[in-house]
């Protein structure tokens, strides 16, 4: 029976659950402290986390950087992006850039361990191609799409996420990795990984702000499969466990 949007808070099945924050300030300090948490209790080597861009996660990864910095142990920790828009990442529309003021000017991740998209390339085509080998160098394996331990969505107000736009051929692509997409507001030109990455990461945080976007996720709810026709993100098929947080 799904969950109302505007009604009680969680909706956990076997593999996703859903809560609902009065706010976004208590859904930032709730998804940091369940970060922190499966990063302090990663058991691997290294934690491979894909960031999200756009406004809502930024109010996460400022208490990342701050709040629960003492109780990460950052040396561990490798960033890869899920998108970025094509701008120097000195740019204010920079997904990468905003991560720099927010997180990793206060924090000691390797330099090494931080996977920008190179939104220098000479085109979003070029940037698109760089960082699918770049993921297939340092996380490829035996070229099997790479299962990152945590990947952080939003929602926009089309329904897309990462920068999977409504209406587009990205949508359809099960081979490349990494593709170029457009967005229908500036700056047009994105990066993003595609769907089938998405759905391999072991464990997905989905964080959506924002009164306007409740009626997509009650249509999402209750009708999946229609979602599905509109709506990009009511196309993730994640193989691993989905948590939802809104706020
Ligand atoms: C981006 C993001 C994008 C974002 C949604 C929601 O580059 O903009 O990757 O997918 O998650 O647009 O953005 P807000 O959470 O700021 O509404």
């Amino acid at each position: 029976m799904p969950t109302t949007i505007g009604g009680c808070c969680d909706m956990p099945t076997p593999t996703s659950h859903l809560r609902i924050f009065p706010d976004a300030s208590q859904l930032f300090h709730a998804a940091a402290a369940e970060i922190a948490q499966m990063i302090a209790n990663h058991n691997g080597e290294r934690f491979r986390l894909v960031l999200s861009g756009g406004r809502t996660p930024e109010g996460v990864y400022q208490l990342l950087g701050t709040t629960f910095a003492d109780a990460i142990p950052w040396g561990k920790v490798e960033l890869f992006w899920g998108d970025d828009r094509y701008v120097p990442h000195h740019h204010p529309a920079s997904n990468f850039g905003m991560v720099r003021r927010s997180l990793l000017e206060r924090v000691p991740i390797p330099p090494g361990q931080v996977h920008p998209i190179p939104t220098s390339a000479v085109s979003p085509t070029a940037a698109a191609t760089a960082y699918e080998e770049m993921l297939r160098r340092v996380v490829g394996g035996q070229g099997e799409v790479p299962r990152f331990d945590l990947l952080l969505l939003g929602m926009g107000d089309d329904g897309h996420t990462a920068s999977l736009f409504p209406g587009g051929d990205w949508l359809a692509e099960e081979s490349a990795w990494v593709v170029a997409s457009r967005a229908p507001v500036p700056p047009h030109d994105r990066i993003t990984l595609t769907f089938p990455l998405l759905n391999a990461a072991r464990r997905t945080m989905i964080l959506v702000t924002g009164e306007t976007k409740r009626p997509i996720l009650q249509e999402i709810l209750d009708n999946p499969a229609a979602a599905a026709t509109r709506y990009p993100i009511a196309n993730l098929s994640p193989q691993g466990e989905v948590r939802w947080l809104i706020g």
